[in-house]
């Protein structure tokens, strides 16, 4: 890891070609931090992941685990051997089961990468959650108790709003990370996030990590993208 801020780009594109075309336009820069999720995760194996690492870019793989403890443990052994910095599970896993999350993740050496927990998926609404879930508790509660779990477990963060990272820095520490997503240039088009903040303003609220995908990967002049994104956050 090079430092515990910094702006990852969201590689949400479906094939290795489009990535690898995209991640060129960076040759000769700063490399980037870049989120690889499910789609491109399925569709080109652990192979697209050692490309990206052998190209230099520090890498979050966001494959959000949630299943059996022992299960979590082995698949986090399979990622960490991947030699990724940062991956993430949902905390509703439980306590349990994030503990055996960090437990595979961590190496022989003691090294692992960043573990983060999901807390409630943005695309959940209060109403689904206690309606279908049967979750009574607010959904502001929700978060932070779910904060509290990962911290409990010894994780490193959560994926969360800009507009919650004082809630959860209130609940868990400042030293506990923020990792969050729904950032939009002022003026920009909002795509279909709902909350969104600009870079300037997640740092204002605390975020540690910011998540950027198509304001950097569907720009004119990605690089310049990418350049006024740090400059604002860092
Ligand atoms: O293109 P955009 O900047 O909206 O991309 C944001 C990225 O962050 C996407 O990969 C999206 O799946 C992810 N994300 C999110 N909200 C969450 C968790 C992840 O937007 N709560």
């Amino acid at each position: 890891m090079r430092m515990n801020r910094d702006v990852i780009i969201a590689c949400d594109f479906s094939s290795a070609t489009e990535v690898f075309k995209f991640l060129d336009l960076f040759e000769g820069q700063r490399k980037p931090f870049v989120k690889i999720g499910m789609e491109l995760f399925y569709a080109e194996g652990p192979a697209i992941v050692r490309e990206i690492k052998r190209r230099g870019h520090p890498i979050f793989l966001d494959l959000k685990l949630h299943d059996i403890p022992n299960t979590v443990r082995k698949a986090m052994k399979v990622l960490s051997a991947l030699d990724v910095d940062m991956v993430n599970v949902h905390a509703a896993g439980t306590i349990e089961m994030m503990k055996a999350a960090l437990e595979g993740l961590t190496r022989l050496d003691g090294s692992r990468p960043l573990l983060i927990a999901v807390t409630q998926l943005t695309s959940t609404s209060e109403e689904r959650m206690q309606k279908e879930l049967l979750i009574g508790a607010s959904m502001e509660r929700t978060i932070s108790q779910y904060a509290l779990n990962a911290c409990e477990a010894g994780l490193d963060g959560v994926v969360c709003s800009p507009r919650e990272a004082g809630l959860v820095k209130g609940a868990c520490g400042l030293g506990f990370l923020t990792v969050t997503p729904g950032i939009r240039f002022a003026g920009a088009t909002a795509d279909d996030q709902v909350r969104i903040t600009t870079p300037a303003q997640a740092k204002d609220l605390g975020s540690d990590y910011i998540v950027v995908g198509r304001p950097i990967t569907a720009a004119e002049d990605p690089v310049a993208a990418y350049q006024r994104c740090i400059n604002d956050f860092i």
